[in-house]
């Protein structure tokens, strides 16, 4: 090591979150430099190093900076009108079945420029950032075509090198099929593979497809997933949110990061995903909203030791919410997460979600120093509180930004 650090973060609780546990180091140090993480353990036995700051955490909990893996945070509009309509017993299916849902969002993200979606989307990213969020992940899919799909990677674009977060930019274009292709899904498709992806390749990392019986058939899935591959792609899935199509199993076969939702998952599906080491996401934003009574199976998920990561899916529809505590909250609440699962959730196992884990998601030496101190003295104390930000101080690629 160099004799001098950037950072020294000491007196602190460290959650180490290596190998998916707390793994806390009482009275620990974190020492920073060239916007990495160099070198971790007790406060006493720290290097004797010089440092351009010393940060006395002042015995508070520090975790890995979190990760929100599966949002469509940038979007037109809003839909509390249909809020409204669900709370007098209407469905989200019969919703989307008129011509609302994803498609009244699509209608107001096609009205909208880039810079108009970048603009509505800050605020909501922002109040991720302020809970200690370091990295997000965000999915087109309300544009459903090369225009507009391109106009919502602009607006990312424009997120990204405005806040101090890392931006993964998913193509969703399999969302819903679009009105100019009623009745033709499988030329959709074949926009979709032939059109848009040649177009969008060079501008995302990984592709997403909404397989469900109001979305894409497995069989689509998969011809989308073969382009996204031949494109070098990444790919990951809507699964088994409201019917069980077999998209986790299809997902696994085929190399997907994450399979997502899963509240219809069968055992069979389970273990597809620990087989070929898919990570699940569960979205308790979504069922709460939703009012769903389906549950993923997670005793059969840690049963299998599938990595669960935990997400907002923020989204004007199913989860307009911008608060990845209050998701963790949730996860513990409605899908009985322990504080520690639901902490490797929004940490290594999101970044794994990501394919990141190899830089982010933990703290030790290597690691990017992303880094959170928050005003609690254990986790369990970080999934406890609703409408409570406890974040202390955040650390983003080695720099203090809040
Ligand atoms: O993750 N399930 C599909 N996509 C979103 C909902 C999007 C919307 O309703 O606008 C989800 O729940
Ligand atoms: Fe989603």
């Amino acid at each position: 090591m160099q004799q001098k650090a950037d950072i020294i973060v000491h007196h602190v609780e460290v959650a180490t979150m290596v190998g998916g546990r707390y793994g806390l180091i009482h009275d620990g140090a974190v020492v920073i430099q060239e916007g990495a993480i160099r070198w971790v353990g007790p406060t006493e036995d720290l290097p004797d190093l010089r440092a351009g700051e010393i940060i006395d955490g002042g015995h508070r909990l520090l975790t890995p900076g979190l990760i929100d893996c599966h949002t469509h945070i940038v979007y037109g509009g809003n839909r509390a009108d249909e809020f409204e309509a669900r709370l007098r017993g209407a469905t989200y299916e019969e919703i989307a079945r008129r011509g609302g849902g994803i498609m009244a969002t699509v209608r107001a993200t096609r009205a909208a420029t880039a810079g108009a979606l970048a603009e509505a989307a800050r605020p909501r990213v922002q109040s991720l950032l302020d809970e200690g969020v370091t990295m997000l992940e965000i999915k087109t899919g309300y544009g459903l075509n090369l225009e507009t799909e391109s106009k919502m990677i602009e607006a990312m674009e424009r997120l990204s090198a405005e806040l101090p977060v890392e931006i993964v930019k998913t193509f969703l274009g399999a969302h819903t099929l679009p009105p100019e292709f009623q009745n033709r899904p499988d030329a959709y498709v074949d926009e979709i593979c032939k059109t848009m992806l040649p177009e969008i390749a060079h501008r995302v990392e990984a592709v997403d497809v909404f397989c469900e019986t109001i979305g894409f058939t497995p069989a689509q899935t998969r011809r989308i997933f073969n382009c996204a591959r031949n494109h070098g792609l990444a790919i990951k899935l809507h699964a088994e949110q409201l019917s069980n199509l077999g998209g986790a199993a299809l997902g696994a076969e085929m190399g997907a990061l994450s399979a997502d939702h899963l509240e219809h998952l069968d055992e069979a599906g389970v273990r597809a995903m620990a087989h070929n080491h898919v990570v699940a996401v569960v979205l308790p934003g979504a069922l709460y909203t939703l009012g769903d009574k389906n549950r993923p199976p997670m005793d059969l998920l840690r049963q299998y030791h599938v990595p669960i990561a935990v997400a907002t899916d923020a989204n004007p529809g199913t989860s307009p919410i911008f608060s990845l505590l209050t998701v963790m909250n949730m996860a513990c609440v409605l899908l009985h997460l322990t504080p520690e699962e639901a902490l490797a959730g929004v940490t290594c196992h999101a970044a794994q979600a990501l394919n990141r884990q190899d830089r982010l998601g933990t703290i030790e030496p290597g690691k990017q120093a992303d880094l959170v101190c928050w005003n609690v003295s254990s986790p369990a104390e970080l999934s406890y509180y609703l409408g409570y930000n406890p974040c202390h101080l955040i650390i983003h690629h080695g720099k203090v930004i809040g």
